[in-house]
């Protein structure tokens, strides 16, 4: 099982509306769940789940109730939801009261590992135990990046983060998100931010209203309007982020030192089965 986290550290920069649209294009290939881990429940609620009552943070964390219990359908064929639950706003609490708090999410998804072939985290925003056990746990993070300076600098310190704590098989996929060609400012952050980090993924999400209207329709946008342009970009953000991954897997794990910075930083975000499953989400979906 792939773990794919949407994660950001500011709110409403697309996060939840990538995850809902991304995961459901990973279900028409395999079965795919996705987590909502923020209190909040965005995600539960565009896919008209309900948010759990009992599901305790708490006893999630302590391993006295298991993730299988809480899943529900979505509706949609191979893709399930683990619906938002108010608890989840303790559990940084409830991870650092246990040994090896960083592991717990990873100790928690193993359960789902024999169902699923990829689970994506929608996750909250904010800088966190949780944040840290989400990036511990990932084998790829997506990132929707606003096109402004501080968000460059975000990415920055993610990459340098998890340069330091070794996680050399993490794949850090950024995307610029709620992009408006119109203004100047955009193009020329774009560009620049492009230059810094050249395995940005070249799609670009722009900021568009039928993009907005997924909110009342409760539905992923290739599910209400697959023909719609909108649809079509997130297909094409998939296929991307399937493909890198899919390249990823196949690189052995350990690459010849080769040269310059670029070679560097893509041992950096290369993914491989740090958990020891080797197979690839790139063969199954990009096509
Ligand atoms: N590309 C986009 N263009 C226009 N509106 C968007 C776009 N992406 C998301 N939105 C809207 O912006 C708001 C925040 O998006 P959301 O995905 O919930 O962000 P996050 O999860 O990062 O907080 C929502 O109302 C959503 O419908
Ligand atoms: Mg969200």
């Amino acid at each position: 099982m792939k773990i794919i986290a949407v994660t950001n550290i500011k709110g409403g920069v697309g996060k939840t509306t990538a995850a809902v649209n991304l995961a459901y294009l990973c279900a028409a290939g395999q079965p795919t769940l996705l987590w909502d881990l923020d209190p909040q429940g965005a995600a539960t609620y565009l896919l008209r789940g309900a948010p759990h009552e009992h599901a305790s943070a708490k006893k999630l964390v302590a391993g006295n109730r298991e993730l299988p219990e809480l899943i529900l359908s979505t509706g949609y064929a191979r893709f399930d939801l683990l619906p938002a639950d108010f608890s989840y706003r303790n559990f940084d609490v409830h991870m650092s009261a246990r040994k090896r708090p960083t592991e717990r999410l990873l100790k928690m998804s193993r359960s789902l590992r024999e169902t699923y072939a990829a689970l994506f985290l929608d996750c909250p925003p904010g800088i966190s135990l949780l944040s840290e056990n989400v990036l511990r746990a990932a084998d790829a993070v997506i990132v929707p990046l606003l096109p402004t300076p501080l968000s460059v600098l975000m990415l920055v310190q993610l990459r340098d983060f998890i340069a330091e704590e070794g996680w050399v098989d993490l794949a850090l996929l950024p995307f610029f998100s709620m992009v408006d060609r119109r203004k100047s400012l955009h193009h020329e952050i774009i560009a620049s931010t492009r230059q810094q980090f050249p395995t940005i993924l070249a799609t670009e999400i722009p900021y568009w209203s039928e993009i907005e209207r997924m909110s009342l329709r409760r539905a992923p946008l290739p599910a209400f309007a697959p023909k719609s342009p909108a649809a079509q970009i997130y297909g094409a953000l998939w296929r991307e982020i399937a493909q890198r991954m899919g390249a990823a897997a196949n690189q052995p794990a350990v690459t010849a030192p080769a040269a310059g910075p670029a070679a560097q930083q893509q041992r950096v975000e290369s993914v491989a089965s740090r958990r020891g499953t080797g197979e690839s989400l790139g063969g199954v979906i990009a096509t």
